[in-house]
């Protein structure tokens, strides 16, 4: 489909979908106060108060050492704005995208934080209210989307690839950040045929340079799947039918195959023409099943099918295949819960999250079949060593909980040896939240899978600080070899980068 059918379908869905045509003042409102009325007694709220301007640069206080050969920026993209003018949003995926930067350099950690100038964050601030609709929120009067990108808010994740650095959504374009000061670029243009596509969070990078990625367009039923050369340059991009798809966050890529989970959430026209929002359009469909999706690299229209017992994901870790079989590792869930209710009761200050576990499946191509075992760890967020993107690979590190604490998020990280079952953990402690960590080849190391650094920062509640750690990722348990120490709190965020100087 090109990009003016594409843009008609979606306007006749928007349309037809009537965005933002019901008001939900009192509801608004109702959320704002319910997590107000939580922040007292519910310390962990503090990670979910958001912000209203840019974090100015500051200082961290280093304990440790530094090793010398970790030099460059560390990137977190995250949902930041969670409110404007006495109006909060409905779910932790609505707010306005932050990207903060932690930069090491030979005089220490310095942060910095500066909202995504997308055009709905401008749109918001200067009518000084939230005018256009998000993931779960229609807000009172708000105006229906004009395009996917008129509602992006590029607040899930970063990728640098081909000398660019862009915020990542899921809905729609990229957008270019400034490496250096955080300014926002213009929106990524890929093709003149696939201006304005969705472009997923989860781009893969392949060892050579390659990236793939993956586009939903839930309303269509259409999954665009993009090839990016080393050096930026769009090698191919197909749009494919794909019957039930709906909401699909990530996926992975094996040396000849792409493998996509596809949940049964599945976006129903009715529902939006009701109303809804667009997270409230999608609809559980449980006799579905959880379906995995396997294109051959060389044939992307010739997919084959498989089935695992029912479920819900949001990330992959890694996948590999060797004589037929493929092998990934994914966290699960049993249903959509906390994309569908949990995270919107968080919200409102209340937690009432579903335990997510890593699960490991191997798909036997010839067979037909595929085998799924679910581990005990409770955890979120995997990241592996790039070098062995869609090679064989032992390792997925993680956030995890350890403790039965009354509150949502993490308390650990956790090193996953999929291969052993091996786990190596740091626990932080019970009043720290977790975020991604992720992992940083040494250069000066082995160049083995493992031999690196697991990075990431945390959220100290009783000292109301930001932590960011590295860890010697073979030996997480002897807890960080350094930590810097911000006496400010960030908004919890989604995923990280690490770009080496
Ligand atoms: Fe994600």
């Amino acid at each position: 489909m090109d990009r003016r059918n594409f843009n008609l379908a979606l306007l006749a869905a928007g349309a037809s979908a009537g965005f933002g045509a019901r008001a939900v003042t009192s509801e608004t409102d109702a959320f704002f106060s319910a997590f107000e009325a939580q922040r007292a007694g519910h310390p962990w709220t503090l990670g979910y108060v958001g912000l209203q301007a840019d974090a100015e640069p500051m200082p961290l206080t280093l304990r440790g050492r530094m090793p010398r050969e970790l030099r460059g920026a560390f990137y977190r993209n995250g949902p930041a704005r969670h409110s404007l003018a006495g109006q909060r949003y409905h779910h932790w995926f609505d707010g306005d995208g932050m990207v903060q930067k932690y930069t090491l350099s030979d005089r220490g950690i310095v942060h910095q934080g500066r909202f995504v100038r997308t055009d709905k964050f401008l749109a918001d601030s200067a009518a000084g209210r939230p005018v256009r609709v998000a993931f779960g929120t229609n807000p009172p009067g708000a105006e229906a989307p004009t395009s996917a990108d008129s509602i992006n808010v590029a607040n899930t994740s970063m990728v640098h690839h081909g000398g660019e650095l862009m915020a990542l959504w899921e809905g729609g374009s990229a957008t270019r950040i400034d490496p250096q000061t955080l300014a926002t670029g213009g929106l990524k243009t890929w093709s003149p045929e696939y201006a304005g596509m969705a472009f997923s969070a989860h781009p893969r990078i392949e060892p050579d340079g390659t990236l793939w990625n993956f586009g939903v367009t839930g309303a269509q039923g259409l999954l665009s799947i993009y090839r990016v050369r080393a050096s930026g340059e769009l090698a191919d991009a197909v749009t494919l039918k794909v019957p039930g798809i709906g909401m699909v966050h990530d996926f992975a890529v094996t040396q000849r195959h792409l493998v996509f989970l596809v949940p049964p959430l599945v976006f129903d026209r009715d529902r939006a023409a009701a109303g809804e929002t667009f997270l409230a359009s999608h609809v559980w469909k449980p006799q579905l099943g959880l379906r995995v999706m396997v294109l051959p690299k060389d044939r992307l229209d010739a997919p084959q099918w498989f089935d695992l017992p029912l479920g819900f994901v949001f990330h992959l870790g890694n996948a590999c295949e060797d004589g037929g079989v493929i092998r990934l590792d994914y966290i699960r869930s049993v249903s959509a819960w906390n994309a569908t209710n949990g995270l919107v009761e968080l919200m409102k200050g209340r937690y009432a999250l579903e335990k997510s576990s890593v699960a490991l499946v191997e798909i036997d191509l010839k067979s037909g079949q595929a085998r799924q075992s679910v581990l005990g760890h409770q955890a979120e967020f995997p990241r592996i060593d790039r070098r062995v993107t869609a090679r064989p690979y032992a390792h997925v590190y993680t956030a995890a909980r350890t403790g039965s604490g009354d509150r949502p998020g993490y308390d650990s990280v956790m090193r996953l040896d999929v291969t052993t079952g091996k786990v190596d953990r740091f626990q932080y402690g019970p009043d720290v939240m977790v975020e991604e960590h992720v992992f940083v080849p040494s250069r000066t190391g082995s160049g083995r899978e493992g031999d690196g650094w697991l990075v990431g920062t945390a959220l100290d509640l009783q000292r109301r600080q930001m932590l960011f750690s590295v860890f010697d990722a073979r030996r997480l348990g002897d807890g960080p070899v350094a930590q810097g120490v911000m006496p400010r709190v960030m908004p919890l965020g989604l995923h990280a980068i690490f770009v080496a100087a």
